[in-house]
């Protein structure tokens, strides 16, 4: 590793190319690094009208910002050890989830209303706080709200039930009200710049299909609302990979009277993120403040459930 990193361009302000290429560049829907780098120099310098020369810097100036390249099995495992776990609360929630929700990945809660979605959401942001030896990352976390269902007063409780200061817990929240789902992708964008400059490690975005479902409805939109969604979460995925944070996302799934066989709260929307790259949480409902966690088709993950309760304080194990 090189002692004297320099600082890797985040945006594409910061290839170090001129003004006029840049807005070239986004005139023509280059608007992110990864879109150039993914490009190809004939493609790139016939659509945005630059030499060919030009087009193929920029690619490997976009290449060499993302890391992409070869790299040894021993720098992977640097990398994987890079990672950061954050506590639900739970110890048997967080063995299902391999020691806890982890940082570079996103991890979909989905479930039915009711089923503690929100409340995972609440605590998480507060566990990101916790020094590392109690399963936190000593860090400050986002909390993007399409709902309006984040409760300050649920922060301070879970805060001193873990032992920290609520109005310190408080402050290291930054918190947001999305209003429509393009704003929503806004925010998101908008983290490239606030993540580096704040200490933040952890985004719980709850939840993420609300306001596509409102602006998307029925059948006849599937496709526009999936098309959308997916590029939200190619969003998402970018930003927990690039800035090595905890992407926590929600998605309430209706249960549907009418499926009869297999799991009935599977069918409806499903949960989004079966085409990225993450950690499905399936939350059931059980007796009380008892709720199931079941992990979704995670090859490396183990399989099977974990049983955790609500309390006034938190997420918590069950007995
Ligand atoms: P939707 O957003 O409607 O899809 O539901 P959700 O999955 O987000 O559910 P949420 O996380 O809001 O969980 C609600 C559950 O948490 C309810 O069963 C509440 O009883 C419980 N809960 C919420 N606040 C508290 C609290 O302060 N104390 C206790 N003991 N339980 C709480
Ligand atoms: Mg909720």
């Amino acid at each position: 590793m090189a002692t004297m990193e320099k600082k890797k361009p985040r945006t594409i302000e910061e290839l170090g190319v001129s003004s006029t290429i840049i807005n070239k560049l986004r005139e023509a829907g280059y608007t992110t690094i990864e879109s150039i780098a993914v490009a190809t120099a004939q493609e790139l310098s016939t659509i945005v009208g630059i030499p060919l020369a030009t087009a193929q810097k920029l690619i490997a100036a976009a290449r060499e910002a993302l890391d992409i390249r070869f790299k040894t099995a021993l720098e992977l495992k640097k990398e994987r050890m890079n990672i950061g776990k954050v506590t639900t609360g739970s110890k048997a929630l967080d063995n299902l989830l391999g020691g806890g929700v982890e940082t570079k990945t996103i991890t979909e809660f989905f479930g039915e209303y009711g089923t503690g979605k929100t409340q995972l959401c609440h605590q998480l942001v507060v566990n990101v706080q916790l020094p590392v030896e109690k399963g936190g990352l000593s860090a400050r976390a986002v909390y993007i709200d399409s709902e309006g269902t984040f409760r300050w007063e649920r922060i301070e409780s879970m805060a001193r039930a873990v032992g920290l200061d609520p109005d310190q817990v408080m402050e290291n929240i930054l918190y947001i009200r999305a209003l429509n789902s393009d704003h929503q992708m806004a925010i998101v964008e908008e983290l490239r710049t606030l993540i580096p400059k704040e200490n933040i490690r952890l985004v719980a975005l709850d939840s993420v299909t609300g306001h596509f479902r409102a602006e998307y409805p029925g059948r006849e939109n599937l496709a526009i609302r999936q098309q959308k969604l997916n590029r939200h979460l190619h969003q998402l995925m970018q930003i927990a990979e690039i800035y090595n944070v905890a992407v926590i996302i929600t998605n309430q799934v209706m249960a549907r009277p009418d499926v009869f066989f297999g799991d009935p709260t599977v069918a409806v929307g499903g949960h989004v993120l079966y085409h990225t790259p993450g950690v499905r949480i399936q939350l059931r409902k059980s007796r009380g403040n008892k709720r199931i966690a079941r992990v979704v088709d995670a090859p490396h993950l183990p399989e099977g459930e974990a049983v955790f309760i609500i309390t006034d304080e938190g997420i918590r194990d069950a007995e």
